[in-house]
């Protein structure tokens, strides 16, 4: 659940992965659903931008691992990815899921009442055109939503980020790295973020709690192990993306 006590993280401590984790295949409109109709209030989804530079929902470069396609995302036009089977890879039953648009995710969310955590993946050399028609387009979508769902945008990329902040600066923005660098502390300040996100295996209480006392929220991912879970939100770790729906709940303690 939200927790606007949590002045370093107002928002959801559980968040769905790729909005439904492994109960759905990732990045798609089902996904999001899922992620709503198992309980949760937040979900992470990658966003990266077509051959026409429309932002649609993917992970990977290349298309072949989650869809019926071939070849790379940003050499292929937003209706013909529209045209991809993006569900049977998953499921058969996820035959009709296709990659969604960014701006089609985001209406799904508003309208499920789901807080949304927008990771700008760029593909290579798309860095900055991603950070700021991502951010852009976040800031007019959610221009209605309530406050408490205003999406936080976060990135690998230091450029997508430095985008993101001169197109909307009023969107908050959190820095993903695998591994906490020494000097996190100096990269966060840089680009004005409020949120470090980092991966769970790499992460230890010393430096947690360094970035926390720095005010910072606190987020790992990929956290499928409800002890891993317990471990981190024992050192007091803001939130954990999950792919594991079942096992780590939106009320997890
Ligand atoms: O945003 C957290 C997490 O999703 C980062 O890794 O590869 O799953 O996008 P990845
Ligand atoms: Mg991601």
């Amino acid at each position: 659940m939200s927790n606007p006590a949590n002045r370093r993280w107002p928002w959801p401590r559980v968040i769905a992965h790729r909005g439904g984790g492994k109960f759905a295949p990732e990045n798609t409109l089902a996904a999001l659903r899922k992620g709503h109709e198992l309980g949760f209030r937040g979900v992470e989804f990658d966003v990266m931008l077509a051959a026409d530079a429309v932002p649609v929902l993917i992970h990977d470069e290349t298309l072949e691992r989650t869809t019926s396609g071939r070849g790379h995302v940003a050499a292929t036009p937003a209706a013909v990815l529209a045209t991809l089977d993006a569900g049977s890879w998953f499921d058969a039953r996820y035959r009709d899921e296709t990659v969604p648009l960014f701006a089609e995710a985001a209406r799904l969310c508003v309208s499920l009442g789901l807080w949304a955590n927008i990771e700008i993946k760029p593909a290579a050399g798309q860095e900055m055109a991603t950070g700021r028609i991502a951010a852009t387009m976040a800031a007019q979508l959610w221009a209605q939503a309530p406050p408490a769902l205003m999406p936080l945008l976060s990135s690998f990329s230091e450029t997508a980020l430095a985008a993101a902040r001169s197109a909307a600066p009023q969107l908050p923005r959190g820095l993903l790295l695998d591994a906490v660098p020494n000097d996190w502390h100096a990269r966060m300040t840089k680009l004005d973020c409020v949120s470090l996100h980092c991966n769970q295996a790499t992460l230890d209480e010393r430096t947690a709690q360094d970035i926390m006392e720095a005010g910072y929220g606190l987020a790992t991912w990929t956290v499928n192990d409800p002890d891993a879970a317990r471990r981190l939100f024992a050192w007091g770790v803001d939130a954990v993306f999950t792919d594991r729906l079942d096992l780590i709940r939106p009320d997890f303690r």
